[in-house]
């Protein structure tokens, strides 16, 4: 395996919300950073987001370095093969298990032998994506939350066949982003997610069924039990889609206990997911 002090360039494969905030740290912890989207509209996006929040980091007086300086760490492409010089890829392409395989496929004949692959899926199976490569010992998950350069954990996920010495080095990695870590076996949800989505399931079926309004429910579970954001404020941030797709993934893996809530569905299907359209349970500008 690649030693530490060889790391020098990571790949990011994704440059949407996940993505493009993985980049980010990365290039301000001093990497180079190769960002990898199938458009380059999406590329556009994703050095947006990051422009936006390298200001308002540096407006905080929080980079030690002149965002320039770090977004030049960056650059875009379209193509996989320009990621060939990888000392590390962290995969954050959508939460779909064809395209992660694909991807995972593709790379095992462009990336080098002794390079880590990581994938930052929040529910599927690392096992499954590895076994896409001919090195699934080299395959490990690396799932940081949304958003990224905000959040300060980073959950390291251990499939079958990954290496102890991949697993820790998943750490050290974390860790030198300035994250703190914690580690799960590749069990459907892992840690965050399986206890999470039967939350915001039970949140959004509650105000559904007239328990409290929407303002209520957040109210109520944050005065309650002092966590930052309600369930339905949560549901709007992380994505309507996103928590539909990771609810079907553990209700079809663990049975009925996580059925997602029918007005979850309903909303999907209305094209309102939270934030990102400006319309969930609640209206952004
Ligand atoms: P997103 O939809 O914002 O971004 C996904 C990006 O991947 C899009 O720009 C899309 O064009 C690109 N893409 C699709 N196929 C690709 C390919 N073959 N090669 C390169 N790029 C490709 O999704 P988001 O939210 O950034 O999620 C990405 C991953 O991170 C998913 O696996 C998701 O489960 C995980 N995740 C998401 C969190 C969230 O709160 N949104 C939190 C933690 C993990």
């Amino acid at each position: 395996m690649r030693g530490r002090s060889d790391i020098e360039t990571v790949a990011v494969i994704g440059a949407g919300t996940m993505g493009n905030g993985i980049a980010q740290v990365a290039a301000t912890a001093g990497y180079d950073v190769v960002m990898r989207d199938i458009e380059r509209e999406f590329l556009d996006n994703g050095f947006e987001a990051i422009d936006d929040s390298l200001s308002r980091l540096a407006a905080k007086d929080d980079l030690e370095e002149d965002p320039g300086t770090i977004r030049d760490r960056i650059t875009g492409t379209t193509a996989l093969g320009d990621l060939a010089e990888a000392d590390l890829v962290v995969e954050a392409a959508v939460e779909e298990m064809d395209v992660k395989r694909d991807i995972f496929a593709d790379l095992d004949g462009i990336v080098d032998d002794d390079v880590v692959l990581a994938t930052n899926t929040s529910t599927l199976s690392i096992t499954t994506i590895a076994s896409a490569t001919d090195r699934p010992e080299m395959v490990v998950g690396l799932h940081f939350m949304n958003p990224v350069p905000v959040m300060r954990g980073v959950e390291v996920v251990v499939g079958e066949k990954t290496d102890p010495d991949v697993t820790e080095f998943a750490h050290w990695f974390a860790e030198d982003l300035g994250k703190e870590t914690w580690e799960s076996d590749d069990k459907p949800g892992f840690v965050t997610n399986r206890v999470l989505m039967p939350w915001i399931n039970e949140g959004i079926r509650a105000y559904d069924e007239g328990v409290a309004s929407k303002e209520d429910m957040d109210r109520g579970m944050k005065l309650g039990t002092n966590v930052p954001m309600g369930p339905l404020e949560l549901a709007d941030h992380i994505g309507l889609d996103i928590c539909l797709d990771a609810s079907r993934t553990l209700h079809e893996e663990l049975g009925d206990r996580y059925k997602p809530a029918y007005l979850l569905k309903r909303k999907v299907d209305a094209g309102d997911l939270g934030k990102k359209t400006g319309q969930g349970f609640y209206e952004y500008e």
